[in-house]
This record gives C-alpha cells, sequence and structure tokens, in this order.
C-alpha cells in the first residue's frame, strides 16, 4: 500500500508504479478508510461515466466513508448526486456556461487581468528610469496571490453577484478547505458555519435586491416554481463560487510555472499567441488541479480493469494519473504544447463533466496571454527545486510561485 506521504511528496511517481503493477489499487483514503484508487486512462475514463457508480453518499457502505460533513443546505450539490436530481439542476444553469455564453466575458476577463497587472508594474516592464519596476522588481511577487488567485475570484464573483467585500472571506475559508492544516483541526468546521451563514445572508440579499446577475435569476427560478429545493438553491450557489475559483487559481499558477520551467516553449507560445488555447489543454493534461475525482460509490459490485469493487466501497479515480498514462499520451511525462492533448481527464467526463469548462478555458487563456504581453522577462524567483506544493491528496496547487518581472 502506498502511504499518503509519498503520494503528497511525488504524485507522478506513485502514478507511475501503481499504473504498472497495481491499476485498480487499494489505499488509505482521503478520509483515512480504505478505498480503491483507479490510475489507468481508459479505466478512469470508463468508470466516471458509469452509472453504477454513484456520487450520492447514501450508497456508502454505513460508516464506510468519513468525507468533511456540510449541513444539507451546502451538500445538496451537484457532485453529491445522481440523476435525476442532477439532470433537472444541471438543465437549470448548463444555459449560463456554454461556450458561446461564456465568450462574452472575454473582455471583462481581460480587463480585470490587465487591471491586476497594473498593480505590479508599468505596461513596459520598466520605471522609464531605465530600471525594471513594479513589485517583481524587489525580491520578487508571489504570483499566486497577486494574480492567479485573484482574477478567478473576481471573474466568478461578478457572475454570481458577490460583493467586493466578501470576496477575501471566501478565499480563505476554501483555502481551509482544500489544504486543512493539521495543526487547526477546528479551522474546515469554522470555515464551513461562515460559509454557511455568508450564502444565507447573500441569498437573503438577492431576494430583497434582485440584480443582473447569475444568483439573482437562481433565487427567481427558486421562487417561482418547483425546479430547486432552498438546500439545492445554495448548494449549488456555493458549488459554483467554489469550484468556479478553486480550480482555476491552480490552473493558471500550474501553467505559469511549466511555462517558466520551459523556456523553449514560452519563447514558442511568446512568438504565436494564437497557439495558447491548445495549450491550455496540454497544461490541464500535465499538471491538472484535480488529482482525483470526486468520491465514487458503487451501487452493486462492480469490475473495474481486472477487479471487483465490492458495492458501497469508495472509488478514487485518479485524474492525474490517467492523464500521464503513457497507454494514452505519448511521452506523458512530458510538457509538449504541440501535442493534441484533447481527451484528457482534468476536467471529468460523463454526466459530472466540469459545468464551468468553458469559462476555466478561457480565463486560463487570458490569464497566459496578458501575463506574457506585459512581462516579456518574467522568470521563476528562486529555484525550481524551491516551488512548495499545497499538502493535499486531491489538489495539485502551488502555495506560492515567486516570479521576477
Ligand atoms: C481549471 C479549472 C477547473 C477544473 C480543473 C475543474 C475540474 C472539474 C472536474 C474534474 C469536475 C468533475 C468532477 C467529477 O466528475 O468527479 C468538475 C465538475 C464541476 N465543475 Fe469544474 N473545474 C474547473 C473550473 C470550474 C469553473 C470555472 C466552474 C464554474 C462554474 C466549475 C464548476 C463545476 C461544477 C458546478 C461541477 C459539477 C458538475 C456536475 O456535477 O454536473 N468548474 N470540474
Amino acid at each position: 500500500m502506498s502511504t499518503d506521504q509519498d503520494l503528497l511528496t511525488d504524485p507522478y511517481a506513485v502514478y507511475e508504479r501503481l499504473r504498472d503493477t497495481a491499476p485498480v489499487h487499494r489505499i488509505a483514503g482521503t478520509d483515512g478508510n480504505p478505498a480503491w484508487l483507479v490510475t489507468r486512462y481508459e479505466d478512469v475514463r470508463e468508470a466516471l461515466a458509469n452509472p453504477l457508480l454513484s456520487l450520492d453518499k447514501r450508497h456508502a457502505l454505513p460508516g464506510g466513508y468519513r468525507g468533511l460533513a456540510l449541513p444539507p443546505a451546502l451538500d445538496a450539490n451537484l457532485l453529491n448526486m445522481d440523476p435525476p436530481d442532477h439532470t433537472r439542476i444541471r438543465r437549470l444553469v448548463g444555459p449560463v456556461f456554454t461556450p458561446r455564453r461564456v465568450e462574452q466575458l472575454r473582455t471583462p476577463i481581460r480587463q480585470t487581468a490587465d487591471r491586476l497587472l497594473d498593480a505590479l508594474g508599468p505596461r513596459d516592464g520598466t520605471d522609464g528610469t531605465g530600471g525594471t519596476t513594479g513589485a517583481g522588481g524587489a525580491g520578487g511577487t508571489d504570483l499566486i496571490a497577486a494574480y492567479a488567485a485573484p482574477l478567478p475570484i473576481t471573474v466568478i464573483c461578478d457572475l454570481l453577484g458577490v460583493p467586493g467585500e466578501h470576496r477575501r472571506d471566501f478565499r480563505t475559508w476554501t483555502d481551509t478547505l482544500v489544504a486543512p492544516d493539521p495543526t487547526r483541526p477546528q479551522a474546515a468546521k469554522e470555515a464551513v458555519v461562515a460559509m454557511l451563514g455568508f450564502f444565507t445572508q447573500l441569498l437573503a440579499d438577492k431576494r430583497k435586491r434582485p440584480a443582473d446577475d447569475l444568483l439573482s435569476d437562481l433565487t427567481a427560478v427558486r421562487d417561482e416554481g418547483d425546479r430547486l429545493t432552498e438546500d439545492e438553491l445554495m448548494s449549488l450557489a456555493f458549488l459554483i463560487l467554489f469550484a468556479g475559483y478553486e480550480n482555476t487559481v491552480q490552473l493558471i499558477g500550474n501553467a505559469v510555472l511549466a511555462l517558466l520551467q520551459h523556456p523553449d516553449q514560452l519563447n514558442a507560445v511568446r512568438a504565436d499567441p494564437a497557439r495558447l488555447p491548445a495549450a491550455v489543454e496540454e497544461f490541464a493534461r500535465y499538471e491538472g488541479p484535480a488529482l482525483l475525482a470526486i468520491r465514487r460509490f458503487p451501487r452493486e459490485d462492480v469490475t473495474i480493469g481486472a477487479v471487483t469493487v465490492p458495492a458501497g466501497e469508495t472509488v478514487l479515480l485518479s485524474l492525474s494519473a490517467a492523464n500521464r498514462d503513457p497507454r494514452r499520451f505519448t511521452d506523458a511525462d512530458k510538457l509538449d504544447l504541440g501535442r493534441d492533448a484533447t481527451g484528457h481527464l482534468a476536467l471529468g467526463h460523463g454526466i459530472h463533466y466540469c459545468l464551468g469548462a468553458p469559462l476555466a478555458r478561457l480565463e486560463t487563456e487570458i490569464a497566459l496571454a496578458a501575463l506574457l504581453e506585459r512581462f516579456p522577462d518574467l522568470k521563476l524567483d528562486g529555484s525550481p527545486d524551491d516551488v512548495r506544493w499545497r499538502p493535499s491528496l486531491r489538489a495539485r496547487g502551488l502555495l506560492t510561485l515567486p516570479v521576477t518581472f
């Protein structure tokens, strides 16, 4: 059995061993209970679309799964649901996130990116006196805190209609939930209570003062008919805000790091920015932010690979192991921005395929385009070995990304 520690320090090395020797493997799961970890591309893809694998915790063995306990008002979300409830809710929000609708956000997203970059340094990267300036000029800037995080939080909060003053709180709570601090076991519970209060107040405000935003629209849908329960409404708001922020920050950060570690490919993208949309697919494949899909529970005994997984046990599908599977991608451990990375599983597959995929792609593309245009001398501040990843079995993202301009 691989230890959590191996998976934390070098997940890709563990995945490689598992894919070759034990592609459906019993491990200590993220909640401490036994789980089955699936690592080969074909197995993961098939399992993601297998209707026998439920996301509803009621299909877990009693006491067999001890994930984070969320109150019903946050828990009744798409990622804990199967059809027909999942289908009903997905139909309500799906139209908001189609590529065509999302493309309309291109200009506002670019404006937000430019505004954040303005705060880091002037347009040409100099101070007008011949020297380099901006926060990165002296001692480096943490690009996660200054750019990769505020961009997606601003975009998703604008879309939903979350007022500016609450955005920082929300970031603190999500950070606490995604990478809990072992020295502060109470912190996750406190963050959940705070979030619940936040969403209760937010929806009450939308009812009092509806505006031109997604939460006002969803609140109206809830109040007009029987298509959403109150718990579902609040849980949907929570999921969109959480998912819309968390993974996108990491993908932007991971992509910038990958570029800075591969100067030849960085130069190629700088020379031809039209390559960026395809590059985003490769960044998602190579260093996607979701190491694991949401846990699943077999409704009955199922065979995955050649292994029978008993009903009710926890199944963890490793999206990152699948995306590095040499059976599917040639030289899978290599970043190759020229490759066709479509078919990667970084955004899932099947009915739970990422609702926000078009938005995630657009934001990452714009974040990179704006950054590279603005700072022709962007560099890592320090050695690549100093880079620190968040201690998480499910999320692949940087704690900080120190750069100079
Ligand atoms: C780079 C950024 C993103 C990544 C890597 C990502 C990844 C994923 C993955 C892997 C799933 C499927 C989980 C599973 O089946 O177990 C998913 C679902 C979902 N994502 Fe994303 N996501 C990203 C950005 C976003 C954004 C911007 C939104 C905002 C709307 C969003 C909203 C959702 C929602 C609501 C679901 C649940 C869909 C369902 O169950 O039908 N995600 N995402």
